[in-house]
């Protein structure tokens, strides 16, 4: 059992859950994630771990509550528990140990670059982020990823930082700065864009891919994503691959798959859950 020992709600949908894991907050490492599993009967949960401290023991969880089993989860207050959370799984992000990374973070995904941008500014390279959201409520990990290095913030609306998507400003440091290395991770919309900003310049492109995931082992094959002529599994292949290589109408594909039980599950879920905005958001 692992006790939930703070909650912050970060945006409208985006919550912070800081969890006791004590063994997997002294190895994890950054681009790693756990499988969460509430209670008997739950759904498994993949959730990259956003940050951990390990002298407390604690890792940090960034929950976007768009189906059943997230609204749950995010329905937690501090001192309740897990059942049970395994990990650290999945391959850490491939690093580089010098010059300028570029990393890019849309919606909830923020919180998956937020370890990227740490783990590079300690080792010595210079971190560039930008991040963005729908609307000034929806931006995220904004105070952290400034500790690292340069933060230029995107809203859709405009209503903070410049008007746009993150592909803009990306696009500008891309075209006026010596860009050794980017990371992005957000809607498979964003990341299929940042790679076809950055392929024809040639610059490696990594990115977070998040396809359902069940097992987290690489033995039900559920996380399967296309890579060139290769399948790989996302759980233990990944989750960080090529982005010039991932198939995104597959991925894209897929990610719908389940939608019309998720809906099904959501329409039975409790009151707590947040069911007719949810649903509104999958129809
Ligand atoms: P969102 O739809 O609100 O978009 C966030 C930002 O991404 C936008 O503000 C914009 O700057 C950018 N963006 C969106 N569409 C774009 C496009 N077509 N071109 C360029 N930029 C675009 O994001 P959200 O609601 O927070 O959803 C986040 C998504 O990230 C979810 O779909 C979730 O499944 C996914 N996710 C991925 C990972 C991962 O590891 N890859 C982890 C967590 C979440
Ligand atoms: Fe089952 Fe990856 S989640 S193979």
């Amino acid at each position: 059992m692992h006790r939930i020992l703070a909650k912050q709600v970060l945006s409208p949908n985006v919550t912070r859950l800081d969890v006791h894991a004590p063994r997997i907050a002294q190895i994890r490492q950054a681009g790693q994630f756990v499988i969460v599993h509430l209670a008997e009967n739950s759904e498994r949960i993949p959730l990259t771990i956003a940050d951990s401290n390990p002298e407390t023991g604690v890792i940090t969880l960034v929950i976007q509550a768009v189906g059943k089993s997230t609204n749950e989860l995010v329905a937690l207050n501090a001192g309740d528990f897990i059942r049970d959370v395994a990990g650290p799984l999945g391959h850490p992000t491939e690093m580089i140990s010098s010059g300028h990374a570029l990393c890019i973070g849309g919606g909830v995904g923020t919180a998956v670059v937020h370890p990227i941008a740490q783990s590079l500014q300690k080792k010595g390279v210079r971190v560039t982020s930008v991040i963005g959201g729908r609307s000034k409520e929806w931006v995220i990990f904004e105070n952290e990823l400034k500790r690292y290095g340069n933060v230029v913030v995107c809203t859709d609306d405009g209503s903070y930082g410049r008007k746009g998507f993150v592909t803009d400003a990306a696009k500008e440091i891309l075209t006026n700065d010596k860009v050794d290395i980017v990371y992005a991770v957000g809607p498979v919309p964003m990341m299929r864009a940042v790679a076809n900003l950055t392929r024809p310049l040639g610059v490696h492109t990594i990115v977070s891919l998040n396809p359902v995931m069940i097992d987290g082992t690489g033995m039900c094959g559920g996380c399967r994503v296309s890579l060139g002529n290769e399948t790989k599994f996302a759980c233990c292949d990944g989750p960080e691959f090529d982005g010039h290589l991932v198939n995104f109408d597959e991925l894209q594909d897929r990610l719908g798959t389940y939608r019309e039980f998720e809906k099904e599950a959501l329409a039975c879920a409790p009151e707590n859950c947040r069911v007719e905005k949810q649903l509104a958001k999958l129809s």
